[in-house]
């Protein structure tokens, strides 16, 4: 296929969102280079908790997880990025393989050799592949034990029935002898939900803001950036943090020959954040074959790492 063709696609899969009735945003288009840059900068905030309460919990347990792993482990990462996080129980775990994926083949590349270079025992062997492609392991690695490392509750982007989909994919990948480590963020108090997606400096508000930069540039809009603001609630009967950008005015633009219409007032939704019970991960660990062995939190119980072992 040529790069035409996928333009177009990509296109019209945004206007789709931009034409529907509830209008929406895939989620992907948050990270950018100024999104990822952004994501960062989120996960330093003080009201943003997540990030360095996942860390803790995992350099703090490193030893305890271990103990669920084998020591013939091959581990697998999907969206691995800067292969950052795995670094945290590498020398507790001491797997013989780490297979990292993800979407940018660059970025992994670098990132892959960095860890080969500081952990010259281990064998980093990357995929790079879309999302929509399922992860296979090389033929030579088959007689490992196989575990995904999903932290950073990524898995709450998903719509619970995709989340489970998700699982099934991986219970399928580790087979019956396998596991699973996952980082999910827990249900709390409103507020302190509210604060995370809500941060004093607005970095939430401009990573939020910035897809429309960046669809912007994609659809050749121009789509008025400061016409429109962050918003985000936590629905406490979903268990989830919605986030939208609400258009300030009533505004029409001529995009790729369609009109777009924003009434003021008018959301367009961008992202949902899932946060989970213990009870709730337990539940769908096992409507994907998984059995929930362990949860390891911090002492606030903000986060939990969890240890889903094959059935
Ligand atoms: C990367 C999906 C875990 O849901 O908290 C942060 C993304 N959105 N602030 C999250 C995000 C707004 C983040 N995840």
């Amino acid at each position: 296929m040529t790069t035409e063709l996928l333009l177009e696609e990509e296109q019209q899969a945004i206007m789709e969102g931009l034409l529907s009735q509830q209008k929406f945003i895939n989620p992907k288009y948050f990270y950018n280079h100024r999104g990822s840059k952004l994501f960062e900068q989120i996960t330093e905030l003080v009201e943003y908790y997540p990030t360095r309460t996942e860390r803790s919990i995992l350099l703090t347990y490193a030893k305890d997880i271990a103990r669920h792993i084998d020591s013939e482990a091959l581990i697998i990462e999907p969206g691995a990025g800067s292969c950052k996080k795995i670094e945290y129980l590498l020398n507790e775990l001491h797997p013989s393989v780490y297979v990292p994926q993800d979407v940018s083949a660059e970025f992994l590349a670098q990132s892959a050799s960095r860890l080969s270079n500081t952990y010259p025992w281990l064998d980093v062997s990357p995929i790079a592949s879309d999302f929509s492609q399922p992860i296979i392991i090389p033929d030579k690695y088959q007689n490992y034990r196989k575990y995904v490392f999903y932290p950073g509750s990524t898995i709450g982007n998903f719509e619970p029935g995709d989340a489970r989909q998700f699982l099934q994919q991986m219970r399928e990948l580790v087979g019956k002898q396998g596991g699973m480590l996952l980082g999910v963020d827990l249900h709390k108090e409103n507020e302190v939900l509210h604060a995370a997606y809500n941060d004093k400096k607005g970095i939430t508000a401009e990573f939020n803001l910035n897809t429309l930069y960046h669809i912007n540039q994609i659809l050749e809009a121009q789509m008025d950036v400061s016409k429109f603001e962050h918003y985000a609630l936590y629905n406490e009967k979903q268990q989830r943090i919605e986030m939208y950008l609400r258009s300030l005015i009533q505004q029409d633009y001529n995009i790729l020959g369609h009109k777009v219409t924003f009434a003021e007032g008018e959301l367009i939704h961008t992202e949902h954040s899932y946060k989970y019970t213990l009870d709730g991960i337990a539940e769908m660990a096992e409507s994907a074959g998984f059995y929930l062995e362990h949860s390891w939190l911090d002492d606030n119980q903000l986060f939990s790492v969890n240890y889903l072992r094959a059935v």
